[in-house]
């Protein structure tokens, strides 16, 4: 089978390294793909806003199934467009990716379905939204509607900075067409879980929870970032909270998303808070695989992550089939001095001679030269990957390769997975 996987990131390598280990496919085609990509795929130039531009792509390539890794194309109809010329995808169409691409519309599906989330109004008129922020308690969640990498999501402590937050949003227009409309929320004060299911209509399978450190310094602190590292499976979600995830969120998510006429086939990415009553509330949806998380979920599966992909393209996933590794699994990212505000790309890597066969490397922001050196090429440079049967084993066993990969004032944070790791004492 030939595979082509959209997208360029951590999250897209980890897909093609998938592809490269199943028996299922013979041929792989990234695009754009990066520098760790080139290694494994067939890399080709495209605009991954660009559903046409997709779709000719398969089409020349002959693709038997099309992998679309980044929500950008999944916003933009790609996924619609491939299904109209007849390619098996993984990713929603246009009417499942609103449940990213919009958090008013989500905020709206949640409460309207009585799935536990945090209440929430919705604004355009600057006015209405500085009186309403008047009459709340602090600190407040204030969101911009659209898609806006990460960066769109505004913890306010006081009314002043609310109100700050309100006026760059919907009058000096910061966000553009994304902050057009914003969401004034509820603070939740819990810690952060993301469950990852793969979906085709009604049927899922959940692959282990895991929890992602977004922030860029150590103990959360600093700046939101598109995530420093993770680790699965995540203790947070215990038994009685994933019941809780099953029965008060998914059930009646797909549910719903089906009496909407929605036949949903990829990834839902649901992030959640779990309160300190172990309610788990909806923080966001997103529509394809979280990048870190899928960089160390793909391992965690005992079979081929490439046939649920298949099944869940076809609409022909049979649920109870997945089956888990009795691992741990750990992703540390290693980012550009000055990530997540402005870095230095070009930066020669250099990379240990050789890995221990529990850990690999991902790549991300890099690209391959013409003399095969590696250069970084964005902000999250790469993730080191390691699986093994404790969490404590996998951090050290990760560390040690990340120690030994070298680039000019590269950084990464050293205490991923610090709140498990707390606990287990
Ligand atoms: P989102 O893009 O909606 O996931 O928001 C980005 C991040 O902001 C989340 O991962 C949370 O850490 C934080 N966040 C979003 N909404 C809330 C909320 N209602 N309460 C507390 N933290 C939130
Ligand atoms: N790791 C967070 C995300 O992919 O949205």
């Amino acid at each position: 089978m030939k595979v082509l996987v959209i997208g360029s990131g951590g999250r897209e390598h980890s897909l093609v390294i998938a592809c490269k280990k199943s028996p299922l496919v013979d041929e792989i085609i990234a695009a754009p793909g990066n520098g760790g990509m080139a290694m494994d795929a067939d890399c080709r130039p495209v605009d991954v806003n660009d559903s046409e531009a997709i779709v000719a792509l398969a089409k020349e390539v002959a693709a038997d199934l099309v992998i679309v890794g980044p929500e950008a194309p999944l916003a933009v109809g790609a996924s619609d467009a491939l299904r109209a010329a007849g390619f098996d995808v993984y990713g929603p169409n246009l009417d499942g990716a609103r449940l990213e691409a919009s958090k008013t519309f989500t905020k709206d599906f949640l409460i309207n379905n009585k799935i536990p989330t945090a209440w929430g109004e919705k604004f355009t008129d600057y006015t209405k939204s500085v009186n309403y922020l008047s009459n709340v308690d602090y600190p407040i969640v204030i969101k911009a509607n659209g898609l806006a990498a990460g960066k769109g999501v505004l913890i306010c402590q006081t009314f002043e900075q609310a109100q700050a937050v309100a006026k760059d949003m919907l009058i000096q227009n910061a966000f553009g067409a994304a902050g057009r409309e914003i969401l004034i929320e509820e603070f939740m004060d819990g810690e952060e879980a993301s469950i990852m299911l793969m979906v085709s209509g009604e049927d899922y399978v959940m692959l282990p929870a895991s929890q992602d450190h977004k922030r860029v310094g150590e103990g959360d602190t600093g700046l939101n970032t598109g995530g420093m590292g993770a680790y699965a499976p995540a203790a947070v979600v215990d038994e009685a909270v994933e019941k809780k995830v099953r029965e008060e969120i998914i059930l009646p998510t797909l549910k719903a998303l089906k009496a909407d006429g929605i036949d949903y086939r990829g990834t839902l990415y649901i992030g959640i808070m779990v309160l300190p009553d172990g309610q788990p509330k909806v923080v966001e949806f997103n529509v394809r695989f979280g990048d870190p998380e899928c960089q160390i979920l793909l391992p965690l599966l005992e079979q081929d992550p490439v046939q649920l992909i298949l099944d869940c393209a076809r609409g022909e996933l049979k649920p109870e089939s997945v089956r888990v590794k009795d691992e741990y699994s750990m992703i540390v990212v290693m980012a550009a001095g000055g990530y997540p505000d402005a870095y230095h790309k070009g930066d020669v890597i250099s990379f240990p001679a050789e890995l221990p066969d529990n850990v690999s490397i991902v790549h991300a922001g890099t690209v391959k030269n013409e003399a095969g050196e590696i250069l970084t090429a964005g902000g999250r440079v790469l993730g080191v990957v390691a699986n093994a049967p404790t969490l404590q084993q996998a951090k050290e066993d990760v560390y040690k390769v990340v120690e030994q990969v070298k680039w000019k004032n590269a950084f990464y944070r050293r205490d991923i997975a610090w709140r498990q790791l707390a606990r287990e004492g």
